[in-house]
């Protein structure tokens, strides 16, 4: 059997934009055999809602909430101890994770990586001190150990590298984040667009729906010269912050805020292949009651929150051809 169809969820902003609640209900809605995290590490973190009660995970992708095989992929990286963590608060509540697998080929997170991140990287480029940079740089400087030479305590999860049927790729991070896209060097070590979920082993051509997501405004966790520090004297900004609860999932650092960039946000669309946005938070700033965005760099301001949907709405399907579908929602726990 192969693969037959393939859909991403992909984050459009600087990452925290609900792709684990959007994948979450493409997995309850879709009869998908697989999904899959093409890159990344414990850096990402995703919060799932199933009957109400909060899950947060931050390597495993949401399958195995829906009973659904979930893989960490080949371009992805490993830290034992924490993934172990995670299956065991999956067992505990009672998931299947025998649904779990890893590719031998993902390499893994040392704790000599986890401390020159902290020393370095942290302090420098505000990362999330998960040993990041220094895991994939030793992958790309061939000298990195894989998850097949840790066969042992990884054994009852080795993937055996096989996909076929309907796949749900589950992106971390997001385009501005992308190595390749984003604000060098602040940016992640992986490549978080659709172009680098292949890595999983199928050809482009399987690939159906794109799901894009991002906010109604712009977060911003970890230093960024594009998030300046006079945002965070901003009112509007801070409250707008507050009500929305703008804090990491991982590291529980205070988000940056600012007004959404339809700019960046156009081209995010365009280069990552959006077909269908989701544009989430509506209830938050319906809350601020203060509608602006960034467009052409400048700051556009509306009194209604009608209008200031239309405008975006009318933008984003002037500029971008291929995304047929934007839907707007509060945070989502469903589409
Ligand atoms: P690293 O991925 O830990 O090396 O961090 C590099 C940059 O990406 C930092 O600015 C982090 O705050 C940011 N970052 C990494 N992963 C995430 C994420 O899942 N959500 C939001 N920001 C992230
Ligand atoms: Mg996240």
């Amino acid at each position: 059997m192969e693969v037959n169809h393939v859909d991403i969820c992909v984050g459009l902003s600087w990452g925290d934009e609900a792709k684990g609640k959007i994948s979450a209900q493409l997995c309850k809605t879709n009869n998908y055999d697989f999904v899959c995290r093409w890159a990344g590490g414990n850096n990402a973190g995703h919060t799932i809602y199933i009957n109400k009660i909060k899950y947060t995970t931050n390597i495993i992708p949401c399958g195995v909430f829906y009973g659904v095989k979930s893989i960490i992929g080949p371009d992805c990286v490993i830290n034992i101890d924490s993934f172990m963590k995670e299956i065991n608060y999956l067992k505990s509540h009672n998931f299947d994770t025998t649904l779990i697998k890893i590719s031998p080929k993902a390499h893994i997170v040392t704790q000599e990586h986890i401390d020159e991140d902290l020393k370095y990287y942290t302090k420098n480029q505000g990362s999330t001190s998960r040993g990041i940079a220094p895991c994939y740089r030793d992958k790309y400087a061939r000298i990195g150990k894989r998850v097949e030479d840790y066969s042992g305590i990884l054994n009852d999860y080795m993937w055996d590298e096989k996909l076929y049927g309907s796949v749900l790729c589950e992106g971390a991070q997001g385009y501005w984040l992308d190595i390749n896209m984003g604000n060098y060097p602040f940016v992640t070590s992986s490549n978080t667009l659709p172009y680098s979920a292949c890595s999983l082993g199928f050809p482009p051509q399987c690939i159906q729906n794109i799901y894009g997501a991002a906010k109604l405004y712009d977060t911003r966790v970890g230093k960024d010269p594009d998030f300046p520090e006079t945002l965070l004297l901003d009112n509007e900004l801070i409250k707008l912050g507050e009500i929305g609860e703008e804090y990491g999932t991982t590291t529980g650092r205070k988000r940056t805020v600012n007004w959404l960039n339809l700019d960046k946000l156009i081209k995010a669309i365009n280069i990552s292949g959006t077909n269908i946005l989701i544009l989430s938070k509506a209830d938050i700033i319906k809350k601020l009651n203060i509608f602006k965005f960034i467009l052409n760099n400048e700051l556009i301001e509306y009194d209604d929150y009608t209008i200031f949907i239309n405008v975006i709405s009318n933008n984003i399907r002037k500029y971008c051809p291929c995304c047929s579908t934007v839907h707007i929602s509060d945070n989502p726990y469903g589409i």
